[in-house]
């Protein structure tokens, strides 16, 4: 059943997991993003330019540390579950499939300028009515909207490390972004699990609201080591010590870089 015959069937009213989700960038966040998108029963695109990324993304989704597999080993879902949900996910090389969506989710390396052409070149390909949403950590959601002629269909939808785990979903709202796709995004956000916060954008800053006030404790805890305080494993010590914090300012960073991979740090 298409997006569209499924919406006709419930008489206009979106059913939870209807949409057709492409996720643009498939390393790190963009493989987990597919995966709860998925979970949550939408059909996933998965496109990266990187063959090696789009070769090794279902075994990462299907088997890695926070992977579907594992889902299943902690009885949260059935086998059958777990095989639909990894069916809908098409992982690929193919930017047109991609493309053809309700709702881009681009997962793509933190660089402006990268990013800029990327709402460029999908504002053409996309249909009319398909939101692109921007997982960056930081910049202004303004700047990708106004490099298309969507811009009320561009929002930015902030994820943590690792997607199928984090409970964030930070709804960055840009000057022009509409009432309507805020409401979907943060319908979507909701319905996969996610505890949607729509804030203000900012175009002076970078960081939103999460990473600006984690910026500003890294960087104390920088002045902290500089000035020969404590090292950085003992900051990280102290402040899970301290305040239950699953990882320390330190330990966030090579988590959130490698995907928590190698363990908790
Ligand atoms: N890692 C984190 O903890 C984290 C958390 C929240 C948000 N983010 C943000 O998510 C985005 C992606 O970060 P990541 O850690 O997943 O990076 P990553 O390097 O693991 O993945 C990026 C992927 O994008 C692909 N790519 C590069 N150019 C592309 C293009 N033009 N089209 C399609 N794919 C392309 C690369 O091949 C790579 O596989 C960044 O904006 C980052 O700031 C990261």
């Amino acid at each position: 059943m298409t997006a569209d015959s499924q919406l006709a069937a419930n008489q206009g009213q979106p059913v939870a997991g209807s949409e057709k989700i492409g996720v643009i960038g498939s390393g790190v966040m963009g493989s987990g993003i597919a995966q709860v998108m998925a979970i949550a029963g939408h059909p996933v695109v998965a496109f990266d330019v990187d063959p090696g990324v789009v070769a090794a993304a279902p075994g990462l989704v299907a088997e890695g540390r926070f992977g579907i597999q594992g889902a299943v080993a902690r009885g949260k879902m059935t086998e059958a579950e777990a095989e639909a949900a990894l069916a809908r996910i098409d992982f690929t090389t193919d930017r047109d499939a991609a493309a053809g969506v309700d709702v881009i989710i681009e997962a793509v390396p933190e660089r402006l300028d990268l990013k800029i052409q990327l709402f460029r070149d999908l504002d053409k390909e996309c249909p009319e009515h398909t939101i692109l949403a921007s997982n960056s950590s930081g910049y202004p959601v303004q700047a990708l909207a106004v490099a298309t002629d969507r811009a009320d269909r561009v929002i930015g939808w902030h994820w943590a490390s690792p997607p199928p785990v984090m409970k964030l979903a930070e709804i960055v709202r840009a000057p022009q972004t509409s009432d309507e796709t805020t409401e979907t995004i943060c319908r979507l956000a909701a319905a996969a699990g996610k505890n949607p916060v729509v804030i203000k954008d900012s175009a002076m800053s970078w960081g939103y609201v999460t990473n600006r006030v984690y910026g500003a404790m890294i960087r104390e805890a920088n002045a902290v080591v500089a000035e020969g305080v404590a090292s950085r494993e003992e900051v990280d010590q102290l402040m899970v010590d301290c305040f239950r914090w699953p990882s320390g300012p330190y330990g966030m960073v090579s988590g959130a870089t490698t995907g928590w991979k190698a363990g908790k740090k």
